[in-house]
């Protein structure tokens, strides 16, 4: 409820959500209903090609350590403005809001696409956190309290960024 609430409250502009073929919803239970059905309302920043055409921050991939470590390789999608303090990440160094991230997971042994992490910097406290399957299906979207859990403890601005080369 909250986190779906949340983001539509911050991502929909105050329009209610269209319920098209979907008369049994109970409002309660919104957040656990398949957020498929919802796609329709999901913003344009949240789409698999708008995230793909942000600028890359890494050019090889880098296994990844923090979402099923040893399984995915990745690379990161970063909104331009933002790109400079995703590179060289500090305390001090926020990014800008509607700064957008992406991290697109490849699997290591494969090869074949995984699953897409996203973050969005809403407002100065408030991150937005999404999961997408391959091919662009929303799982999971909202304030997600899991990720953010995790992520508050990032060095800079709930970003962890790229792995560090050897001996920096
Ligand atoms: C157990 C801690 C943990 C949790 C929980 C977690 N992450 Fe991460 N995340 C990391 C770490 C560590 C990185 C750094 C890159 C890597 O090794 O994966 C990262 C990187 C990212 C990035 C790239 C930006 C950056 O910080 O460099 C995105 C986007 C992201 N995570 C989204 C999510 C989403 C969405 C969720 C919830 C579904 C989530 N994360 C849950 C630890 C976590």
């Amino acid at each position: 409820m909250a986190a779906s609430t949340t983001f539509c409250a911050l991502a929909c502009g105050g329009t209610p959500p269209p319920r098209a073929g979907v008369s049994t919803t109970k409002q309660g239970s919104a957040a656990k209903a398949p957020v498929a059905a919802r796609a329709e309302v999901l913003p344009s920043w949240l789409s698999l090609a708008s995230l793909s055409a942000l600028p890359l921050a890494s050019a090889e991939p880098y296994p990844v350590r923090g979402h099923f470590p040893g399984r995915y390789q990745a690379v990161v999608h970063v909104s331009q403005p933002a790109r400079d303090a995703y590179l060289e990440p500090t305390p001090e160094r926020a990014l800008p809001e509607g700064s957008v991230v992406a991290q697109f997971l490849t699997e290591r042994d494969t090869g074949s696409a995984g699953p897409v992490y996203v973050m969005r910097k809403d407002t100065e406290n408030t991150w937005l956190f999404a999961v997408l399957a391959p091919d662009g299906t929303p799982l999971d979207v909202g304030t997600l309290p899991l990720c953010a859990r995790c992520h508050r403890e990032a060095p800079a601005d709930f970003m962890f960024g790229l792995p560090r080369p050897a001996g920096t």
